[in-house]
């Protein structure tokens, strides 16, 4: 099948690698010439494991190709993919759907024969039918289908959620359509991947409901780790106590300082914008939408808390910047609350993490950007742990004791244990388990 790929960001460049993996010839596509230049000479903008060595194999074999200008990618193609940006519109939290838009005008003036069109981008419920009605009406001769086919990868794991997914979900009344789809999808079957076809609408409701749900399902237990705190009672006890029930499951039930990223904070809200719209209100959603926020702006005062009850002059030693580990990501993520509500509060940042700091040094000013953990520490005060890297699950805790003015350290991610920490001569806090 040919494939041209519009957007070459997290999802369109992690999908277009995979399916000119699975045989697919595919054209990534974007507007942005460095971007295009730099993934030509295989230098990834983004930082995701893995992906390199994918795009350099596929590019080599003559299966990948990127281009600024997409007539000929889109004109040729069988499918062509919508992967550009969805962000919340300012003001107002609803998704801004222009560069969509966008792209359904370019292509509406390119295809030729069958064509299916897919929104891969997180889209409100009623999108394709706009996406429709703009290629319609351009080209009432265009033989075309618009089709939703949300994608469900995490950062840092993409390429793997991208080969074996739970499913892939298809959203079409398009036979044609679904032919195209299930040849793409064609290489899954041999890992006997579930194939949902539904509605468009439904389907594009089945990315948002997934997000918020989790989303949810993470603020519940950071909830819940609260009241372990209050109650005398361990989060972590809780959770394995809750998830080993299958009904419930054991995943997405890591206490910590709040969810974060590219796409939980942006989904939940124009969930929330687009059930208020249609009169049909999703209040968990909204709850869950207030407590995070709330939440990722209190976590501030444990450091504050753990140092006494005031930060003016006190070093502050970060780990990990990042929303989460095995990214490069900065968008949403906690430190971008914490950082300046501590700032605020009088305190001096050094900080370290492994990939996000190029990034971290847009969005926070003022911090004291280091060359590892050990940097980071010297001379603080207190060390907070706010990105679980895997380096910092084997810190040498001696060093870090001899570096700082005083062994302190708050865990907002709960990498270590209580006991292990006393033993070792750290004051130590942590999230929703018992000082
Ligand atoms: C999320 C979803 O997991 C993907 O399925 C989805 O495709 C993607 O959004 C998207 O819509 O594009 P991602 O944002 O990469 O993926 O990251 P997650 O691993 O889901 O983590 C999101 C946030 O929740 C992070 O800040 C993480 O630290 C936090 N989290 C996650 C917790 O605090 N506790 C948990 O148990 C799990």
């Amino acid at each position: 099948m040919r494939v041209a790929m519009i957007g070459t960001g997290y999802v369109g460049l992690v999908s277009g690698a995979c399916f000119a993996d699975f045989g697919h010839v595919v054209t990534c596509v974007d507007k942005d010439q460095g971007k295009i230049e730099s993934l030509e000479q295989n230098i990834i903008p983004i930082f995701e494991p893995g992906l390199d060595d994918l795009v350099a194999t596929n590019a080599r074999d003559g299966r990948l190709k990127f281009a600024i200008d997409g007539a000929e990618a889109i004109r040729t193609a069988d499918a062509v993919f919508i992967a550009v940006g969805t962000p919340s519109r300012r003001g107002d939290g609803h998704a801004d759907l222009s560069y969509v838009y966008a792209a359904a005008e370019e292509i509406a003036d390119l295809i030729e024969g069958f064509t299916v069109i897919v929104t891969k981008s997180t889209v409100p419920v009623g999108t394709g039918d706009e996406i429709e009605r703009i290629i319609r009406e351009r080209r009432p001769d265009a033989d075309f289908a618009v089709v939703s086919n949300p994608e469900f990868l995490r950062e840092g794991a993409a390429i793997d959620d991208f080969k074996r997914p739970d499913r892939v979900v298809v959203g079409t009344d398009s036979e044609r359509a679904r032919l195209v789809m299930a040849e793409l999808y064609r290489p899954l079957n041999l890992n006997e991947t579930p194939m949902l076809y539904t509605g468009r609408r439904t389907s594009e409701l089945i990315k948002y409901a997934a997000n918020a749900f989790l989303a949810m399902k993470i603020t519940f237990i950071n909830e819940m780790a609260d009241l372990c705190e209050t109650v005398g009672a361990d989060v972590q006890q809780v959770a394995r106590g809750i998830g080993l029930d299958n009904r419930i499951g054991s995943k997405f039930l890591h206490a910590g300082p709040g969810y974060g990223g590219s796409c939980f904070p942006k989904d939940t809200l124009a969930l929330v914008r687009t059930a208020t719209d249609a009169g049909s209100p999703v209040r968990l959603i909204e709850t869950t939408v207030a407590v995070n926020e709330a939440r990722k702006k209190a976590m501030a005062d444990r450091v504050v808390k753990a140092l006494g009850g005031t930060v003016v002059g006190k070093t502050v030693g970060v780990l990990g910047l990042t929303f989460k580990p095995n990214t490069d990501d900065m968008r949403d993520a906690p430190s971008l609350d914490i950082i300046p509500a501590l700032q605020a509060a009088g305190a001096i940042i050094k900080a370290f993490d492994p990939e996000g700091m190029d990034e971290a040094a847009k969005l926070l000013s003022n911090v004291e950007y280091c060359k590892g953990p050990y940097d980071a520490v010297t001379g603080a005060d207190v060390v907070c742990i706010l990105t679980e890297w895997d380096q910092f699950r084997a810190l040498d805790l001696d060093r870090i004791k001899l570096l700082m003015t005083a062994p302190i350290m708050v865990d907002l991610r709960n990498v270590y244990k209580d006991a292990y920490m006393r033993a070792r001569g750290f004051v130590y806090t942590s999230i929703g388990r018992p000082d």
